[in-house]
């Protein structure tokens, strides 16, 4: 994909997505409305996608995805608006925008050895010429997460844990150098205490890999701890976006501001690492 210097890598303008409604129907289920976000091409950016259950976060991904149409507006990757792309377009896109979800547990197929989630994206982009060939990449992709591959490779997924599904999720992502990282509620249901770990793993991709993220969580606190802009979304709608600490830091919307007090206050006696334990002391009662 060819694109001027200044395109960014991803621009949803004013996306709107309406479920079921038409002709004689009743009124359709405004899911998302008037939706705007840019991602620089050059740039990378974690931005966090916050709000309530029901308030749209799927929808959002889903639209950037790719795999819902807007109801209006465009979304454009590389300029290129997504439902006009040619085949070839489409192939770059479907390499460079991966997406992680919620379980991981729903992308495996039982009766395969987790090998299966990498081989078919190897054939599928011809990764390598063979299997032997794939190795090497593969488990570059798990070091990368932490893993090794010796030790997760031969296993069927119910031999690993949830943690270790889910950082194989983000190894099969990382195989194909991907632009954006699309995450729904990436850690919803990994234990705790991995949370961080996996967490961090995002903020090392964009670092030393130059990779975006659209983090998509209904918890706050993650949010502000790992993303660079935050867009908190309510009943379909942006009420606040922004720089991840300005918002926090200063929520003008009662929402927001809701949304920041319900963030469980971690035990006082327990030592938290990073900026969070600071900030939650100027957190309006
Ligand atoms: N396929 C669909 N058909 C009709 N309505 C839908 C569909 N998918 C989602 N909705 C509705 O659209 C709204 C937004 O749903 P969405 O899944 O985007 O929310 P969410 O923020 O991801 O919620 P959660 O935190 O529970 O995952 C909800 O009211 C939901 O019921
Ligand atoms: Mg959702």
């Amino acid at each position: 994909m060819e694109s001027l210097p200044d395109t960014p890598l991803l621009e949803m303008r004013s996306v709107s997505k309406i479920y079921g409604g038409g002709f004689l129907q009743k009124a359709g289920k405004v899911a998302l409305k008037d939706f705007s976000l840019t991602l620089p091409m050059n740039k990378p950016r974690i931005v966090a996608l916050a709000g309530e259950s029901g308030s749209g976060k799927t929808t959002a991904a889903r639209l950037a995805l790719g795999l819902l149409e807007p109801t209006s507006g465009q979304i454009l990757y590389k300029g290129v608006d997504l439902h006009r792309i040619s085949r070839r377009e489409a192939l770059v896109f479907r390499r460079e925008v991966q997406a992680i979800f919620q379980d991981p547990y729903e992308v495996y197929n039982p009766v395969y050895k987790v090998d299966h989630v990498f081989n078919v994206l190897v054939s599928r982009f011809r990764l390598a010429p063979d299997r032997a060939a794939a190795r090497p990449l593969i488990a570059d992709a798990l070091r990368v997460v932490g893993l090794d591959a010796d030790e997760v490779l031969g296993k069927y997924p119910h031999q690993l844990s949830g943690g270790q599904r889910q950082r194989i999720m983000v190894a099969r992502a990382f195989l194909l150098k991907p632009r954006l990282i699309i995450a729904d509620e990436p850690v919803s249901m990994v234990d705790a205490s991995l949370r961080a770990a996996i967490l961090s793993i995002m903020l090392k991709l964009k670092e030393e890999f130059g990779i975006s993220f659209l983090y998509i969580t209904h918890d706050l606190s993650t949010a502000y701890q790992y993303s660079d802009e935050i867009y908190i979304l309510n009943r379909g709608e942006v009420v606040e976006s922004g720089d991840s600490q300005a918002v926090i830091d200063n929520p003008t919307h009662p929402y927001t501001q809701l949304l920041i007090r319900s963030i469980p206050i971690p035990d006082p006696d327990l030592k938290w690492e990073g900026k969070l334990e600071i900030e939650l002391e100027n957190v309006p009662e």
